[in-house]
Order: structure tokens, then sequence, then C-alpha cells
């Protein structure tokens, strides 16, 4: 129990609608304990109950799809006969049919849940043919759709039995004990060494084995990773929140990103394999991601279209796949994730990779599906974000993306030596500008104590200020749940403009100086409605916009095409504090999770 709560813990940020956990032994059977909301939830009531024994078990946190969150539908879920429990990661997108047949036959369900199916499915099968992976290999056969399972059976007190398709799952190999988990996090208290399991593997741990198949049920040798990162590195090391701590880790991170790959002003990617010949019949691209990542190919299109002169399609992966998209073998798809794992920007890239486009991906977590699955991937060096609303893994993967654009330009010749020299130099400086941007939380605090109860707050700005705004006004509405929304600034006066009314807080983000004239007028629009404005705005534009915002806040000068860089971090600040102040729960906001593996 203690290893299965303490894995748990680490993972809640992957979801936290409910919490459950089951251990067997031969003397006790199966059993389980589940209810909704947080883990401390279960916790607590485990502490009132005598204690579950066996030191075979799994758990798991939800984020619901299928059925409410409530106690009945945590998992894990147990068949009718109590022989069978199992945990779920994904959607069983057959569950309906199977379900059918199975209440056919007389079996009961308890949930509303897609994953009790497999639990139910499984002892039907167990009872006919009396051996636990037979029965695994046959219930798969039956299953569409996506799952990571975690397996056990009362008749097999020693044995836990995974099995993994289009779910993140991994095993940990430790000393008379061994372990799965949907992430690394979760187990590397125990052990730093790990495989992957790959779609249609099937696992059998015991606690001195762990034996891998393939769907075939041939064996197969598992490549072992050493995790290299320390378990610090995922602790809030006195910060009272993930997300602050990560915001404050961004200059370092950006060091990690950056220094390793910018010798003597010269980008260099040692561990791509893009060819020049690929390079110079590459005629698009497409930036492919969900969310925040997203954002970033929001910033992307207007930095790699200006270095490389090629139409640059930035796309929400859960569209793209759906969208008939204009890939061939000369099309590059960048795809963007932090986990890795976003199940929608997965099936996009296999979507690009069958049209025969190259892929190459940018990611965080080391290891994941879409980095394997990559043709070429570009890791970010962030270390583990814990927060659900993500902070350094956006600066970080802006960063390579600025890079790669850069890198890609000057291989083809388009980058003219001044604005390549004067970007390289200003990205070597800027974990240092960041810092001094970082060490004025204040504004931000106080800005916050004035606006945390407003109902609807706008972010307004023209091009790299818009994509920029957009991540600001998704950072406020994630973790403060106040309405929040950015416009492209010269949309305004096509309907928006509406909505402002006396008092209404408009951030208005003013970087960029060649816009500056418009920005201003724009600011001068929204006042004229009564508006309060936040500016944010450059040490260059400092004096014309405190004249005109309500309050501005300043960042350091640097190349253009790198202020969303430090532009995010205030950004960031407000949106944390504000939260702070409505007493929101900033880590895990209502609703979300932070790794979404179902589409
Ligand atoms: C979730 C998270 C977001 C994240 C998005 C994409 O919705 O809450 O913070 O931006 O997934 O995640 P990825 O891991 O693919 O970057």
């Amino acid at each position: 129990m203690p290893v299965l709560l303490d894995g748990l813990e680490r993972l809640e940020y992957r979801g936290y609608d409910s919490a459950g956990v089951a251990v067997v032994s031969a003397g006790e059977g199966l059993q389980i304990q589940k209810c909704k909301g947080r883990l401390r939830s279960l916790r607590d009531k485990l502490d009132s109950l005598p204690p579950l024994t066996g030191t075979t078990g799994i758990g798991h946190t939800r984020w619901a799809t299928h059925g409410e969150p409530n106690d009945v539908n945590s998992h894990p879920h147990v068949s009718q006969n109590g022989r069978v429990a199992i945990v779920h990661n994904g959607i069983i997108e057959n569950y309906a049919e199977i379900k059918q047949f199975l209440l056919q036959q007389g079996v009961r369900f308890r949930s509303d849940t897609d994953s009790e199916v497999v639990a139910q499915l499984l002892e039907y099968c167990f009872d006919g043919c009396g051996d636990i992976l037979d029965a695994v290999y046959a219930v798969l056969e039956r299953l569409e759709g996506a799952y990571a399972l975690g397996i056990l059976c009362a008749d097999r007190p020693d044995v836990l039995i995974a099995a993994r398709k289009d779910a993140p799952l991994l095993l940990g190999y430790g000393d008379g004990e061994n372990f799965i988990a949907s992430d690394a996090t979760a187990i590397i208290r125990h052990t730093r060494r790990v495989a992957y399991m790959e779609d249609g593997e099937v696992a059998v741990l015991t606690a001195d084995s762990a034996a891998v198949f393939d769907a075939y049920r041939r064996p197969v040798e598992k490549q072992i990773h050493t995790i290299d990162w320390d378990v610090s590195a995922a602790e809030k090391g006195g910060y009272a929140h993930f997300m602050f701590k990560e915001i404050m880790e961004q200059p370092e991170a950006l060091r990690h990103t950056i220094s390793p790959r910018l010798k003597d002003g010269q980008i260099t990617f040692g561990e791509l394999r893009l060819a020049d010949d690929f390079l110079r019949r590459m005629h698009r691209i497409y930036l492919v991601a969900c969310g925040s990542s997203y954002h970033v190919g929001m910033l992307g299109k207007y930095n790699l279209e200006r270095f490389l002169r090629l139409p640059v399609e930035v796309c929400l992966a859960s569209e793209f796949r759906y969208s008939d998209p204009l890939v061939d073998e000369n099309t590059l798809v960048v795809v963007i994730s932090q986990s890795g794992e976003t199940l929608d920007s997965m099936a996009a890239l296999r979507e690009a990779k069958a049209r025969g486009g190259y892929i190459l991906s940018i990611v965080n977590v080391v290891g994941s599906s879409i980095a394997r699955e990559s043709d070429d991937v570009l890791y970010t060096w962030a270390g583990p974000e814990i927060a659900v609303a993500t902070t350094k893994a956006y600066s970080t993967q802006l960063a390579v993306l600025t890079m790669l654009g850069l890198y890609m330009a000057r291989r083809l010749g388009r980058v003219e030596e001044a604005e390549y020299a004067a970007v390289t130099a200003e990205l070597a400086v800027l974990p240092e500008k960041l810092e001094k941007v970082l060490a004025c939380t204040d504004a931000c605090q106080y800005l916050a104590s004035l606006y945390f109860n407003r109902e609807h707050v706008f972010f307004i700005g023209r091009n790299l200020d818009y994509a920029l705004g957009l991540e600001g006004s998704l950072k406020l509405k994630e973790i403060s749940y106040i309405h929040s929304e950015s416009y492209a600034a010269g949309e305004l006066k096509h309907g928006t403009i509406s909505l402002i009314e006396p008092g209404t807080l408009v951030v208005a983000l003013a970087t960029y100086e060649k816009l500056l004239d418009k920005a201003v007028s724009n600011i001068v629009e929204v006042k004229a409605r009564g508006a309060e404005v936040v500016a944010l705005t450059t040490e260059s534009g400092r004096e014309r916009l405190e004249q005109l915002a309500t309050h501005t806040l300043v960042i350091p000068d640097t190349h253009p095409v790198l202020r969303p860089n430090l532009g995010v971090a205030p950004l960031q600040l407000l949106a944390y504090y504000i939260a702070l102040h409505r007493g929101c729960d900033i880590d895990k906001p209502r609703n979300l999770a932070k790794s979404v593996t179902v589409e």
C-alpha cells in the first residue's frame, strides 16, 4: 500500500476525479478500496479501515470519460465474482457491444464506465479457459480503442499483468520487486531502470521476473533505459505550488535547452538526422499540437515563416487528423508536445506519417510515445513538469522551435548573416534576461490584488503579441476560472469591442515596436469604452505605454522573435497570483489533466 499510494500521489496530476487501489494476497484474495475525489480522500478512507495486506497491487487516479466521477465509477473495477480487478487508462470504443454480449450471458455490471467491460470480459474468458494470460489475450483481441491496463487475478496473487495500446505504460525493474506505471515519476523512488511498452505488448510481472510478449505471444527482449533525473526534480522543494516552482525554474530550463545547442554563435543540433536532400525539397511545414503546445506553434508560424520564407501551417492536432491535410513526402510535420503522450497529437503524427511526411517532434518527456514514433526528436530538457498548467515546457518548446527555424534557414542559406548573429546573440543571454523578469513578481502580485474578482478579462495584441495573448489567456482561465479571451487587436472593431464596458480589464500586449502605433490605437479605443488596461511592453515602449495604460509591465529589450519568451513570464505570474487570491487549486485545476491520453 505505501508503494501504491506514493506512486499515485506522484501521478495525481494526470487525473484527480477519483482514486483507488487493489491488492491481492493468497489469504485475503482481492481487496479493493476506492472513492470519488482526490487521493487524500482515499487516504482518509484507508486510515479508517483495517489495513489492506498483500505485496501485489494496482492503483489508479481517474480523469472521467464514461460515467460521472463517483465512487462506483472509480478504478479499480472488479468482475462480478471478484476474481479479476483492473485499472485502465484510455477508452474502450466498442464497450457497448461487449457489455451487451456480457449482459446476455447474465453478467451484472456495477458502473457506467467503459473500463468495467474489461474486468467482466476477463472473468468470463478466465472461467472458460482457466488461465489468466490466455484470458488476457482473448480479451485484447476483442477490444477496440486505447488502453493501458493493469490486471490482478485472485487465483494468481503473485502476478501482475499489463497490456498497452495507444496509452502510455512503462515497466520498472527493481530488486525483488517490479513495477508498471504510466509515468516514471511514480516509481523513480524504487528504480531508475525502465522499459517502455509498445502497442500490442503484454507484460507478466512477479516480484522476481518481468516477461514481455508481443501481440502474437512471442517473447520480446526489452531495452532497458536509465532515468537520469533526480527524484527532487519532481518535488515541490519548499515552494507553495509546483506551478510557481516551474515558473521560477524557467531560466534554468532554458539554459539546459539552449546552451548545449549554441556553440560559438552557431546553432547545432547534433541529434538531428534531417538530411540536406529533404530540406531542399521541403515545400511546406505543419506545426501540430494541442493546448499550450499549440500556442507555441502559433508563435512558431510567425518566426519560421520569417526565417524560412516557406508556408507554415499551424494546426490543432484534433483537427489536423480529420482535415485531409496536405501532407506529402516534401512536407515537414513538427509535432509539439510536453508529455509526448497526448493522444490527439499522437494520432495526428500517425496520420502525417501515413501520408509520407517527415516527422520531427519537440518533446519534453524522454522516451515518450511521440518521441519514439518520430523520424527526429528534439528534447526540450525542461525536467519533469508537474503542475497541470504548463510553464517551463512552453518556454523551452518555444526556444527549441525558434532555434530550429533559424537552424534550417541557415542550412538552406535563407537567413541574412546579421539576423542570424543578432538572434543567436540574444538566445545566449535569454536565460539571464528572463531571470530579471522573474525578479519582479511584486508588480504581478499587486495587479492580481486589484483584478482578481473580475468576471471577464480580454487579451489583445497583434502578430507575435496576439499568439502570446492566447497563452496568457489560457493560463488565466485554466487556473483561476475567470472567463478570458484573446483577440487579434485588429479584429476588435469587427465585433468584439461590443464586450468592452466601463471597468473591463484588457491586457494589451505591445512588445513589438513595428506595431507599437497600432497597439497604441487599440488601447485608446478600448479605453474610450471605459476599459482598464494593463499593458505589457519592452523598455523601448515603456514611455509611451506608461502615459496611456492604467498599469504597465515591462520586459527587457531583446530580438523581436524572442520577446514572447520574456513576455510570457508576467502573464504566467499574473494568472498564478489571481488564482491564488481566488483560493483556487492551482496545481490541479478542476476538470483538467496534464496528460490527455483520450481523444
Ligand atoms: C493538456 C494540458 C495542457 C497541455 C495540453 C497538450 O490539455 O492541460 O497544459 O498544453 O494537454 O499537452 P502536451 O503534453 O501534448 O504538450
